[in-house]
């Protein structure tokens, strides 16, 4: 037997945890926990977003970087989500260290060990779509293997609307255009 939850409350997963980061007009780092986010095209990130500190600063911008929550981060992830860089520096109090992106005005939080520099493509206010060109990423030695980006080190955290709880990505459970051909 199933359950039927009516409207709003529908739970739709994954939501990720991505951090916003900006630079005001004067040089100071802010970041923002994002829920609503996705892949776009290739090379191309979409967030929705409401009017935030985060937004006023890339309006002027032109740019934001986007790392990935991790267990290890958790708590100024949610920090960043609580809290707003309108009234304090974030970056600041929850002890982490920036330096610019070499790509785009934008911070680099040396504490999150992937990160997406992006150039916004567009800022739709009324939709509240940003969307952002990828135009490097950095990720640290620790999260590779073989080169690669490696989730099970990474230790991607997504969001849990169900329970506002955040969990660990985990186990490798199929190969992706791989287990499938054996039905064809
Ligand atoms: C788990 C979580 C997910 C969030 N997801 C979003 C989101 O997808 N879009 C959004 O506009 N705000 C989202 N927020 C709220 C912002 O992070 C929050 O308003 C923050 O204070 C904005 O920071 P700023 O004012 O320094 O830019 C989320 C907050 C949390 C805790």
């Amino acid at each position: 037997m199933s359950v039927e939850f009516v409207g709003k409350k529908s739970v739709i997963t994954p939501e990720g945890v991505f951090i916003i980061g900006t630079y005001d007009e004067n040089g100071v780092p802010n970041a923002m926990n994002a829920a609503w986010g996705m892949q776009s095209d290739m090379g191309e990130i979409t967030l929705m977003l409401a009017k935030h500190k985060t937004t006023e600063n890339f309006e002027k911008t032109g740019a934001f970087t986007v790392a990935f929550g991790t267990a290890d981060t958790v708590l100024i992830c949610d920090y960043f989500g609580v809290e707003t860089g309108k009234k304090v520096n974030k970056i600041e109090k929850a002890g982490c260290h920036v330096h610019k992106s070499a790509h785009v005005n934008a911070p680099i939080i040396e504490e999150f060990p992937l990160t997406l520099e992006c150039k916004v493509k567009s800022w739709d206010t009324e939709t509240g779509y940003v969307i952002g060109e990828i135009v490097a990423s950095q990720a640290d030695e620790s999260i590779l293997t073989d080169g690669k980006v490696d989730l099970g080190k990474l230790r991607l955290i997504i969001y849990d609307p169900s329970f506002l709880a955040y969990r660990v990505v985990g186990d490798v459970v199929g190969k992706a255009f791989g287990d499938g051909l054996k039905l064809k």
